[in-house]
């Protein structure tokens, strides 16, 4: 399975901040936004990965994150040139693709949750049509809304109804089994201008292909893109990793954990970031194995 960051958009949400940054540069406590969604794909156990971001923004994450080897992964990148809808993304990915399943995250979406990354690596192996990771929420109506039967199988979705017809939410993450951006190339722009992720879904909804996983309580969701959302979710991480001692998402870490680098090239990387920063000096910890439970997964 492959992976896809979507990390463009426009961020009219939470401007000025956005005026200049790309949103997913923008802190959440002690790392760039864009580490989060990374992280998830790489505990996914994908290493081929692509980046899609605004063109005037590409170069500062090739700057950022290179091509990946550092962290044991393949990075590459791709422009998109104006926001065109989330399932654009597919298009924009279609060589990427290459007829491999895929894993698409929305560079905005953070998750966490212990079982989190046991949970995605079933589901890529299972993977049958399209699956998709539901999150019950107070607020339906600001949401793409499905209901599910006993199975999981998808019965309805609907994009931000006004009369929701459950509280299960689809969150910012989404698996595609083979042939997905031949079906994202048979879309067409909605009302607003934009090739509708939904509109790929229901494709599989009708062909009782759709599956949904409900993240349940044991996981944590965060859609950042509201100033009050991405302060949250950095007290959220500052929280847990404080009361820990643990990072969250650190990329560097998972790299070591999954074994996509060594403990030689971790610590290489607590140095490169100067042990005298506090994310750093954890790094260098986790590679001498001082700080860190070893029920990491
Ligand atoms: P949104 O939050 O729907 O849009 P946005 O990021 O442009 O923000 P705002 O609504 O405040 O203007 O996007 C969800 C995620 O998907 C976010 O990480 C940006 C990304 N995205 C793209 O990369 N390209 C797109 O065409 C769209 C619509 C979103």
């Amino acid at each position: 399975m492959r992976g896809i960051v979507l990390a463009g958009g426009s961020g009219t949400r939470l401007r000025p901040l956005t005026t200049i940054h790309s949103k997913h540069l923008l802190p959440v406590y002690d790392k760039p936004m864009i580490h989060y969604p990374l992280a998830v794909l790489m505990l996914t156990g994908i290493r081929e990965i692509l980046l899609i971001s605004n063109p005037e923004h590409l170069g500062t994450y090739r700057t950022l994150l290179g091509d990946g080897r550092d962290i044991g992964i393949s990075l590459s990148y791709a422009a998109q040139e104006r926001p065109g809808g989330l399932a654009e993304a597919l298009l924009l990915g279609r060589d990427f693709i290459a007829d491999q399943p895929i894993c698409l995250i929305l560079g905005d979406n953070i998750f966490y949750g212990h079982r989190l990354p046991g949970l995605l690596r079933e589901e890529a192996k299972r993977l049958d049509g399209c699956t998709l990771f539901g999150y019950r929420v107070s607020d339906p109506r600001r949401y793409g809304v499905a209901t599910v039967n006993a199975a999981g199988d998808v019965l309805s979705l609907e994009e931000k109804p006004e009369r929701p017809r459950s509280n299960l939410a689809v969150t910012g993450l989404y698996m595609y089994g083979k042939g997905v951006a031949d079906r994202a190339a048979r879309l067409t722009p909605s009302a607003r201008g934009e090739l509708e992720i939904t509109d790929l879904n229901l494709q599989y909804v009708h062909e009782r292909r759709a599956r949904l996983v409900d993240l349940g309580r044991g996981t944590a969701w965060f859609d950042a893109g509201t100033h009050d959302s991405l302060l949250e979710a950095a007290m959220f991480v500052q929280a847990l990793e404080k009361r820990q001692g643990i990072r969250i998402s650190c990329i560097e870490e998972v790299a070591y954990r999954m074994g996509y680098i060594d403990r030689d090239q971790l610590h290489l990387l607590g140095k490169e970031l100067s042990i005298g920063s506090e994310y750093g000096r954890y790094i260098a910890d986790v590679a001498d194995e001082c700080t860190v439970p070893a029920d990491f997964s």
